[in-house]
């Protein structure tokens, strides 16, 4: 494995899904693999989750990890080419993410998308500079249109859960009081059309996702009508790709409730978290015994830690 970015670096998911089940079931068999390497986590954007499961996912593999949130931390870094670089930004992407890579065997990257130009955050600017001038290779820990990490971890949770060969998953928006980015709903959708489940996205009019990712998937613009037979729901807020960056709806009237859950074929309830609760999901949806978003964010040390082991190996 060279660059872990999306899902278009898996070569075999099933491969990848049976690497994940053996890293379950024995998280310590490769305690020494990742020895002398060390892993450098580079933050432009917060992070709970992401930061401690890779960090314990290193520890695991015998990796050494190192975190620098970026602009908080580190010099605050321009990102424009031919610059005069005389305001506050006293460093050049290009000149961190040399030096970062001399130091590092792999680095992971968060930075999402800025809402400033479509065109910039749909090409992942920040993640595709360090790509071209780091010289390791790259995990995207959430750029700004995927969250492969969290996908892995997401269909790992499906499979584990799924009580029929073929699940009926459906994508829901939800309301949410501030401008998310399309990055966890655009990589789920693309991560479960190369998986083997029946995939249904519900949003309202003007929240649909780029059609790069959006193609070939059914969308029911009637929240009510998609959670029909649903075996999970996944709720994520994503702002509008169209009117880009926009909040085009903000009524709790698309929230997850138990009355819609009860539409479903007693359907799991999944969200990536961190999550408005009574906004984007009722406290009794979540908290019910159908919740996995606990199983969710569990799995996130193991969706890592198969990626790296899988790039240590691919080193060794
Ligand atoms: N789900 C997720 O990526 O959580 P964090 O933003 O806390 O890392």
């Amino acid at each position: 494995m060279n660059h872990f970015t999306s899902i278009k670096d898996v070569p075999n998911l099933q491969n990848l899904l049976q690497s994940a089940f053996e890293v379950k079931r024995s998280p310590f068999a490769d305690t020494n693999l990742g020895f002398g390497r060390t892993l450098g986590l580079i933050f432009f954007n917060p992070s709970l989750r992401t930061r401690l499961s890779t960090q314990k996912a290193a520890q695991n593999l015998g990796l050494n990890a190192i975190v620098l949130n970026i602009n908080e931390d580190g010099w605050k870094i321009e990102t424009e080419d031919g610059v005069i670089m005389d305001g506050d930004k006293a460093e050049h992407i290009k000149d961190a993410a040399a030096v970062i890579g001399g130091y590092c065997d792999i680095i992971g990257i968060r930075s999402f998308a800025t809402f400033k130009d479509r065109a910039k955050d749909y090409q992942d600017f920040v993640q595709s500079q360090f790509q071209k001038y780091a010289g390791v290779p790259i995990v995207s820990l959430e750029s700004a249109t995927r969250h492969p990490l969290q996908s892995f971890a997401d269909l790992i949770t499906i499979e584990e859960h799924k009580t029929t060969a073929k699940p009926k998953v459906v994508l829901t928006w939800a309301p949410h009081p501030k401008a998310l980015p399309q990055a966890v709903a655009n990589s789920f959708t693309e991560w479960m059309k190369v998986a083997d489940v029946d995939l249904t996205i519900t949003h309202p009019k003007g929240y649909e996702l780029a059609s790069e990712f959006s193609d070939g998937v059914k969308v029911e613009y009637d929240q009510t009508k998609a959670f029909e037979g649903a075996d999970f729901v996944y709720a994520k807020n994503w702002s509008s790709y169209s009117d880009y960056g926009k909040v085009l709806h903000k009524e709790l009237d698309w929230t997850v409730s138990a009355d819609k859950m009860a539409l479903t074929n007693n359907a799991k309830f999944m969200h990536c978290l961190p999550v408005r609760r009574n906004v984007v999901v009722a406290d009794d949806v979540i908290d019910s015994a159908n919740s996995l978003v606990l199983e969710q964010a569990k799995n996130r040390v193991v969706s890592v830690q198969t990626v790296l082991k899988g790039m240590l190996e691919g080193m060794i």
